[in-house]
């Protein structure tokens, strides 16, 4: 039986130093801000994609063989390998190999993402009732737009006139406000608290600790109190009609939501903010769309944010059985790694790969590629894509909407239409101030 390649020691060693290291010291679970300023100015994302590229043209188009730290891994390195796990997920090719099940076991060990077989099925058929995952718009759509539009005004109003700035803080504890109305609804805005013991067990989580963390019983004491009352027009106030048993966990799976919607959701918007601003010509498309209901462009320029930029840089799977792959038996127990940003950014593939194309999205045929998988693909796909979706491009309409002149006053270097984007963006840096709205600005 032929054998896949095997990546020299010079390249495994490489492959941890441009990818592995890097995702582990700037936080697996939650983003150190500072390790990610570093990492940006070391153009950390850039040399892992460059180092992709040689290890396609040495061993592609199949997967290589490659040392993770001390264990051999399969890295994809071939968009159709990359569908065929995601599809296979998360049978034969579950999504929970032992560094991510051990760091989520400290903040969720209940999740959905690192459950197998008839329990992932049996909490996944929760999730998506819950969150109605297929329909484009949820029907609490009417009650979640409210919460933005109040919240959104109320951070507004907060930053004062001009001369104001827009900074991650500020942006990052609306989005969590928002976050707790629309999951756990209106009592639980102030709980600032949840949110704060939520951020401590993932800070935790990232030193993938042997142990339980005592924090944790605390927290889930504190999420089931919300999840007991219920309150109407909230996400919770559908867990009672949706399919479930005591296998289900449900308080345990909303911590995903709470984290996706608060943490990776107000960085991609705030990614989303920064390219349009400096963009003009998108940013006149925008303009022009929020004087009608519906934005589909702007929708578009959130995945196109998530394409450049991906919040999920590495996927993992870990096969449950042998697989036949590429004419030999893959054994069971080996980890698969996907590296989002080298095929979201493949130039050989892509010829919009380094700007900021949000048509592709509207007109092209990036919704059906399968190399773009910021929300991953398949079976497992994120679940939440449409609610994040619909979330995200209220928020951001809301805020171009307050300041349609809006500017980026610091953190956006090398975002030039002019030239090709950089591989990186650092969320934490990125200020805005309201700019000047030109007379022609919103109309085309
Ligand atoms: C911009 C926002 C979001 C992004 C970029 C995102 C991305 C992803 C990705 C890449 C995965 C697959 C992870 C893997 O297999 O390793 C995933 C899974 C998941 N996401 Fe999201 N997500 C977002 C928002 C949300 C929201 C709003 C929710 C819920 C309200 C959510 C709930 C989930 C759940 C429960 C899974 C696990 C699915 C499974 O294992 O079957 N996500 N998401």
């Amino acid at each position: 039986m032929r054998e896949l390649p095997s990546a020299s020691i010079v390249d495994s060693v490489q492959f941890n130093q441009a990818v592995i290291v890097p995702n582990a010291v700037q936080g697996l679970f939650r983003r150190r801000p500072a390790a990610v300023g570093v990492a940006t100015r070391l153009g950390l994302d850039g040399r892992a994609i460059r180092l992709m590229e040689g290890l396609r043209s040495r061993y592609g188009p199949g997967p290589v063989w490659i040392r993770v730290m001390t264990d051999q891994a399969l890295l994809c390195l071939d968009v159709a390998d990359v569908a065929r796990v995601l599809d296979g997920s998360p049978h034969p090719f579950a999504s929970d190999p032992a560094a991510k099940k051990k760091g989520m076991g400290v903040f969720q060990p209940d999740a959905l993402t690192i459950s197998r077989g008839e329990l992932w099925a049996n909490r996944r058929a929760f999730t998506e009732a819950v969150l109605e995952s297929p329909a484009e718009v949820h029907s609490l759509v009417g009650a979640f737009l409210e919460v933005v539009v109040e919240e959104t005004d109320a951070m507004f109003d907060g930053l004062g006139g001009p001369g104001a700035t827009l900074d991650p803080d500020a942006f990052s504890a609306m989005f969590r406000r928002i976050v707790r109305r629309v999951v756990l609804g209106d009592p639980a805005a102030g709980d600032e608290e949840l949110s704060e013991l939520l951020a401590a067990l993932m800070s935790e989580a990232n030193g993938l600790p042997s142990d339980p963390s005592e924090h944790y019983p605390a927290y889930l004491d504190r999420l089931q109190s919300h999840v007991d009352a219920a309150e109407p027009g909230s996400l919770v106030s559908l867990f009672g009609a949706a399919p479930q048993d005591v296998d289900t966990r449900v308080t345990g799976q909303v911590t995903h939501w709470l984290f996706a919607l608060q943490d990776t959701l107000a960085t991609n918007a705030l990614r989303t903010l920064a390219l349009i601003a400096t963009h003009p010509e998108q940013r006149a498309v925008v303009l022009g769309e929020l004087e009608g209901d519906e934005a589909p462009y702007l929708a578009a320029c959130l995945q196109e944010a998530m394409r450049l930029f991906p919040t999920t840089p590495l996927l993992s799977r870990e096969t449950v059985v042998d697989v036949a792959w590429h004419g030999v038996s893959v054994p069971a127990g080996t980890q698969v790694l996907i590296v989002n940003g080298f095929h979201h950014r493949d130039r050989t593939a892509l010829d919009y790969a380094d700007r900021f194309a949000p048509e592709e999205w509207t007109d092209g045929s990036a919704g059906s590629e399968r190399a773009f998988n910021h929300f991953s693909q398949g079976p497992q796909g994120c679940p939440g894509r449409n609610l994040a979706l619909l979330l995200g491009t209220a928020v951001l309409a809301q805020t171009l909407r307050a300041w349609p002149g809006l500017e980026v006053t610091a953190g956006a270097d090398g975002l030039d239409p002019a030239a090709p984007l950089p591989y990186s963006l650092n969320p934490y840096a990125l200020r805005f101030g309201p700019g000047v709205v030109l007379p022609a600005a919103g109309v085309r």
